[in-house]
């Protein structure tokens, strides 16, 4: 049986101007904020199984505690997780992010803490997207300071040539050009999140 989200997206070719207006139907509110649809719902699921594959055969023999940054990473990690076969814990954390704004403050604070104790876990670090690079370093710092077993991160998302800092990253999906973008668990203000693909907003859609 297919799912709603196979349904949403395959009437029109990738790229094409019908595209964007027929996935951007997915919720007919946002549809006139949608400028341009970046990654498709077949392109992440793709993608994700892939990750998926790859993370199952590193981690074989083990069991990992996947780590979720809230809001974004909500939807990357259910989907994600249903492609790993492995034992999985889950657990979350909330940071400060942008609120309304769409540039990084570089300033991160600790909303909601986990619940598990890391000492001697695999743990695995979802993200939904990686842009100044800011709060990975933040988190990553301080859950090393935690003595998992092994610490890594799967990220959605990279924005290329934003990172202000080095980081390593296990397994990246996709890397973006620079632009701002909404959908798959990411918002402006705290909107979109629940379209099945990544796209860019319209100029307009910035002005409330
Ligand atoms: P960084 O610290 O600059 O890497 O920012 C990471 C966080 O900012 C992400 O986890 C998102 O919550 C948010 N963010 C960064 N870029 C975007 C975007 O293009 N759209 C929506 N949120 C974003």
């Amino acid at each position: 049986m297919r799912t709603v989200a196979h349904e949403v997206g395959t009437h029109a070719p990738e790229g094409s101007a019908a595209s964007g207006a027929t996935l951007a139907a997915h919720v007919e509110a946002y549809q006139s904020d949608i400028e341009k649809v970046l990654i498709s719902s077949e392109e992440i699921q793709g993608k994700l199984a892939e990750i998926g594959e790859q993370i199952t055969q590193d981690y074989a023999g083990r069991s990992v505690l996947l780590v979720g940054v809230l809001k974004g990473a909500f939807v990357v990690m259910a989907d994600l997780a249903r492609y790993v076969r492995l034992p999985l814990e889950f657990d979350f954390m909330a940071v400060s992010s942008y609120g309304m704004a769409t540039k990084t403050s570089g300033v991160v604070r600790i909303l909601k803490d986990l619940d598990h104790d890391l000492e001697g876990l695999d743990v695995l670090l979802v993200e939904d997207i990686v842009d100044s690079g800011l709060t990975l370093k933040y988190l990553l710092k301080n859950l090393a300071a935690r003595k998992p077993a092994s610490l890594e991160v799967a990220a959605l998302l990279r924005k290329s040539g934003l990172q202000k800092v080095p980081l390593d990253l296990r397994y990246v999906g996709f890397d973006i050009p620079p632009e701002f973008v909404v959908g798959y668990g990411l918002d402006y203000g705290e909107r979109f999140r629940n379209l099945p693909y990544v796209a860019t907003l319209r100029p307009e859609a910035y002005g409330g």
